[in-house]
């Protein structure tokens, strides 16, 4: 008997001191950084892509990266009390040394498309975008090189984000569960505008990340595969204002009872382009407005949301914030 409690206590006492190595490794050894590959991107001058450039960084960039300055100087993005702890989206402006002066052209691709920064640190999924097609990378980059009175250099400077010291957020990243996304370097291209489906889909996914917002929560996103994101298209997320207001996305599938599948084409048009919903409520700011899509991106995003399967339950809030 007595042999064996001394067993066991050893057995304990190791089991006890590896993981107090783990923690300690975890915690204090610096985090992983990852090979920074810049891909050659192709950034175009002419004036329909600077065009392209502006739409997708002012619907896109510029809804994280706004700044009360009208400039690209960044925002808070996330509270204190937040999972992750305070977050500040970077001065994304021309500045030489605060803003994207100090990218390459194929460093910001990088960024967007995988998460990871110039130094190597992965900043968030919640901005990338791995399936953005070539040419509408480069417009944006375009856009952001350009004389854009949003894009003129500002000063603005923000404190590291908090989750770099959050045990959770080591744990993940050192333990390899929390990854950066795949990026081969090989082309990606959007599908043509005439494969209208195909092409709303890319618009509703890819680019304007309706079904970011619109699928259960951030956290349980497929960014790769949009589709298989959980209540895909269903709402139910927890979207915050920038005041951080919660206010839980629609579902937006063609469902008669619960989603979309009783509107008309124009009202479907007119709710995503201006928030009026067809019985006349205005929806919160947490749903942007699209105003600048074209007739031919509507019909696109429209016809490609009648494909999407229906999700006939009602919507719950999935996640508490
Ligand atoms: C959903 C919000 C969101 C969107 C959309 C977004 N960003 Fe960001 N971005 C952030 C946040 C938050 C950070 C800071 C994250 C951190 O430091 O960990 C950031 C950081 C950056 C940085 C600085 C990275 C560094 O550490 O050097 C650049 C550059 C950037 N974003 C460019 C872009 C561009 C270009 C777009 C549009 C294609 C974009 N972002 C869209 C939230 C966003
Ligand atoms: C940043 C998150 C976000 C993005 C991106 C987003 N939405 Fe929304 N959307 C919301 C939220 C939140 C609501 C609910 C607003 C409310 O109830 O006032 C909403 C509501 C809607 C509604 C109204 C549905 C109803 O029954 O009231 C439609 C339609 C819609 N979104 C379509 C789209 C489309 C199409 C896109 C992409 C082009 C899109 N949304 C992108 C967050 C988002």
């Amino acid at each position: 008997m007595k042999k064996l409690f001394k067993i066991l206590g050893i057995t304990f006492g190791i089991l006890a001191a590896l993981i107090a190595l783990i923690a300690a490794w975890v915690q204090l050894t610096p985090l992983p950084t990852y090979e920074v590959k810049p891909p050659q991107v192709t950034i175009p001058t002419d004036s329909t892509t600077l065009e392209r450039g502006k739409k997708v960084a002012e619907l896109v960039c510029a809804h994280c990266h706004l700044g009360e300055d009208g400039k690209m100087s960044g925002r808070l993005f996330t509270q204190a009390s937040d999972p992750f702890g305070e977050m500040w989206a970077a001065n994304i402006t021309q500045h030489p040394t605060k803003g994207i002066g100090r990218y390459t052209d194929g460093e910001l691709a990088y960024l967007v498309r995988t998460g990871i920064n110039r130094d190597g640190r992965v900043v968030g999924y919640m901005m990338c975008h791995p399936q953005m097609s070539d040419e509408d990378l480069g417009a944006v980059i375009a856009y952001l090189r350009s004389d854009a009175p949003m894009m003129q250099a500002t000063e603005k400077e923000y404190p590291a984000p908090a989750y770099l010291n959050s045990f959770m957020v080591k744990a993940l990243l050192k333990f390899g569960i929390f990854k950066p996304l795949p990026y081969d370097g090989q082309p990606i291209l959007a599908p043509p505008m005439s494969d209208q489906v195909a092409y709303g889909r890319y618009l509703a996914t890819d680019l304007f990340e309706c079904s970011t917002c619109h699928s259960a929560s951030f956290e349980t996103l497929d960014m790769i595969t949009p589709e298989n994101s959980p209540n895909f298209m269903g709402g139910g997320n927890p979207v915050p204002d920038e005041d951080f207001n919660i206010v839980i996305s629609a579902n937006i599938t063609p469902s008669k009872e619960h989603g979309i599948g009783n509107w008309t084409k124009e009202q479907f048009v007119t709710a995503v382009r201006t928030g009026l919903r067809p019985d006349g409520r205005i929806l919160k700011p947490n749903m942007p407005r699209f105003a600048v899509l074209s007739d031919a991106e509507m019909d696109a995003i429209w016809a490609y949301i009648q494909t999407v399967p229906t999700i006939d339950v009602p919507v719950v809030a999935t996640a508490s914030k």
